[in-house]
């Protein structure tokens, strides 16, 4: 993906400054405490339900996660045949981002299109999101909708507090109709938040098959989860071998064409091409390349 700059809002957004000023640099160290105390909840404490509804935990996810994985799904859907997903996306497509949070994949997906499938000028989004993550999202909107996808696109709006965790036992939630209708389902880095919430492997499968389910012939679900692993009980979140679960119940159970598969080894992965400010690579300092597991499928009947 062509070199991009999400930070420079962020950190205006913020108020991140370097400078001698007391109160500039309480701020830096509040944000690095606040952002390694994110880090940790992902690395070392997996079955603490992550506070995702703080205004310092969403401003530590910016800083850190966000321009970090605006990428996965630019670099997922790039390996993927245009002429497989040419039916689904079309002018006026509904999409549905699961999980979404400030949603990164948006921006990522925006950039797609715009290489790849120039002639689309709108799309109609909807979130679900256990979280209120509506100013952020908002932020983001203003923002990077022009810078990802270019001036005259238009993407349409709406917000839904969900809880995709409901799934695994009932189809009677609010996104279910939108569901049924939306022709692409994003569903990135939220595999670890449902599981944890869930605390068995069999109940987080079920959300996956329900959701499955309920798409419509014809539409394409997109599966991203970045590879997590617990430095103290050295253990990884099993997320291949979830993905190849997912993959095999969406086959035998649906009629599901699989457009890009997980890997059967190493995850994929790149080095996000964002530009360099000195105030996060001095003080917020992401180490290497983002590595992710990735499945694309299209419900075919
Ligand atoms: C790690 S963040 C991922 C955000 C974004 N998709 C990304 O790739 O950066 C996980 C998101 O899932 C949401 N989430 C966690 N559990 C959920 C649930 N049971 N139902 C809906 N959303 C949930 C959180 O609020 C958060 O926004």
């Amino acid at each position: 993906m062509i070199q991009h700059d999400p930070l420079r809002h962020i950190i205006n957004n913020i108020g991140l400054v370097e400078s001698c000023n007391p109160i500039d640099k309480a701020l830096v160290m509040h944000c690095s405490s606040k952002v390694n105390e994110l880090k940790n909840l992902y690395r070392i404490n997996w079955q603490e339900q992550i506070e995702y509804n703080s205004a310092d935990c969403q401003t530590a996810y910016m800083i850190y996660y966000f321009p970090n994985y605006i990428e996965t799904m630019y670099h997922t859907l790039i390996k993927v045949e245009t002429n497989a997903i040419n039916g689904s996306f079309k002018e006026n497509m509904k999409i549905c981002i699961m999980g979404g949070g400030p949603a990164p994949e948006l921006y990522g997906f925006l950039a797609y299109l715009k290489e790849n499938f120039p002639g689309i000028k709108k799309i109609e989004s909807h979130f679900f999101d256990k979280n209120n993550w509506e100013n952020w999202r908002q932020f983001c909107f203003d923002n990077f909708i022009e810078e990802y996808w270019g001036s005259g696109k238009i993407v349409y709006y709406k917000h839904h507090i969900c809880d995709l965790c409901k799934l695994h036992e009932t189809y009677e939630i609010e996104s279910l109709p939108i569901i049924k209708e939306a022709d692409l389902l994003i569903i990135q880095n939220c595999g670890l938040d449902i599981y944890t919430s869930l605390h068995d492997i069999g109940k987080y499968r079920q959300v996956f098959n329900n959701l499955i389910q309920a798409m419509k012939p014809g539409s394409i679900i997109v599966i991203i989860d970045v590879v997590v692993y617990n430095v103290i009980s050295g253990n990884w979140f099993e997320t291949r071998g979830n993905l190849h679960h997912i993959r095999d119940m969406a086959q035998s159970n649906y009629n599901c064409t699989v457009l890009r598969d997980v890997s059967n080894g190493n995850p994929y992965r790149y080095t996000p091409n964002i530009i360099e400010h000195p105030i996060i690579r001095d003080n917020f300092p992401f180490k290497g390349d983002v590595k992710y597991h990735a499945l694309v499928m299209r419900k075919t009947t």
